[in-house]
């Protein structure tokens, strides 16, 4: 696994306005909705996004996902395509087959429809974009480490990548780590402490854009970032962990106030085949 590329950028979208999806890569998923996308269109087996994980036992995704009103972001097609927020409230309690409710945990995440953990989003080279901004009406709580996104393997033992804001539940783990309101990516999960390629203040209302390139051929990883490539899943949306003390089960034990109402918004959500090194990095 190589994590060889990474940026965020915080470039105005107002000159995209007039711009049509020139898309410049060959998609492999398209995570952007339609400005005509209800909430509970996720609910719906059509949805692009798998339409029954991961979120709270008895929640559908209409009680989660909201349209806030935000500017478009730098990958959202401006007339074609609108933001979507994922949300967080004390009902976001995962229930796993095998291991119970997670009531450790507070977690929805969106992931793609298409991406079953061997499908062509985890075969040679492929990018994963995705932009984030924070909802002023549902803040998080930065006592606390959240991951927006991050890539897990096939078989669920690590992830190539994490993406993390807030403050860390184990700072020995991020030494490197001042300001919990950062936007963090850090390296394959596995390897303690973790290996952190990049962060960047989370400066509040405006978009913050990300792309991630990863070399799916094991030929091409490398070694001492921990095993790989391991295919399998991208997660989009916000996951909570719980605070308390180190050696703890996160799964099922920490603390989690009651009467949360948080949010992160992400816009222009896609996935690319960059095997022939194309990446996007703008629509224009
Ligand atoms: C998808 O949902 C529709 C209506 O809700 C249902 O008729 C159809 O059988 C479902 N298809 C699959 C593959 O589950
Ligand atoms: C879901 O509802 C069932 C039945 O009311 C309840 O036992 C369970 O605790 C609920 N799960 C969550 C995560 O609230
Ligand atoms: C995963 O999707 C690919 C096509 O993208 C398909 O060839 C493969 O059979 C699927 N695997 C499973 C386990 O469904
Ligand atoms: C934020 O999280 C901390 C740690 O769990 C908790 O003590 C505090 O009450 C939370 N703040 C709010 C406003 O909920
Ligand atoms: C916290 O992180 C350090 C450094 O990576 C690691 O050695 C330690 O095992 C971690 N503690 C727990 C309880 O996971």
């Amino acid at each position: 696994m190589v994590a060889r590329y990474c940026f965020a950028l915080a470039l105005s979208t107002a000159l995209l306005a007039h711009v049509a999806s020139a898309q410049k890569c060959p998609l492999i998923w398209d995570g952007r909705v339609t400005l005509r996308t209800t909430p509970a269109d996720f609910d719906k087996n059509s949805s692009i996004y798998d339409h029954q994980y991961v979120h709270g036992e008895n929640q559908t995704w209409a009680e989660i996902i909201k349209f806030p009103v935000v500017e478009p972001s730098l990958f959202d097609v401006p007339k074609l395509s609108k933001p979507v927020e994922v949300t967080l409230s004390d009902a976001s309690i995962f229930l796993s087959g095998p291991g119970g409710l997670q009531t450790g945990f507070r977690r929805s995440e969106l992931i793609p429809a298409t991406n079953n953990g061997t499908d062509p989003s985890v075969i040679g080279t492929t990018t994963f974009h995705w932009s984030i901004r924070n909802d002023p009406a549902r803040p998080l709580n930065y006592s606390h480490e959240y991951h927006p996104a991050w890539h897990e393997t096939n078989s669920y033992d690590t992830e190539q990548f994490t993406f993390e804001t807030g403050q860390p539940f184990n700072q020995s783990f991020d030494p490197s780590v001042h300001n919990p309101r950062t936007l963090r990516l850090a390296g394959n999960r596995e390897v303690s402490p973790e290996n952190m390629l990049f962060q960047t203040p989370f400066t509040e209302n405006v978009w913050h854009n990300w792309a991630v390139t990863l070399g799916w051929d094991s030929k091409t990883r490398t070694p001492e970032k921990g095993r790989g490539p391991g295919g399998g899943q991208f997660h989009v949306g916000v996951f909570k962990q719980p605070t308390g003390p180190l050696g703890i089960n996160v799964l099922y034990e920490g603390y989690q106030e009651s009467h949360i109402n948080e949010g992160l918004i992400h816009g222009g959500v896609f996935i690319e085949d960059s095997s022939k090194g194309c990446v996007t990095t703008s629509l224009l």
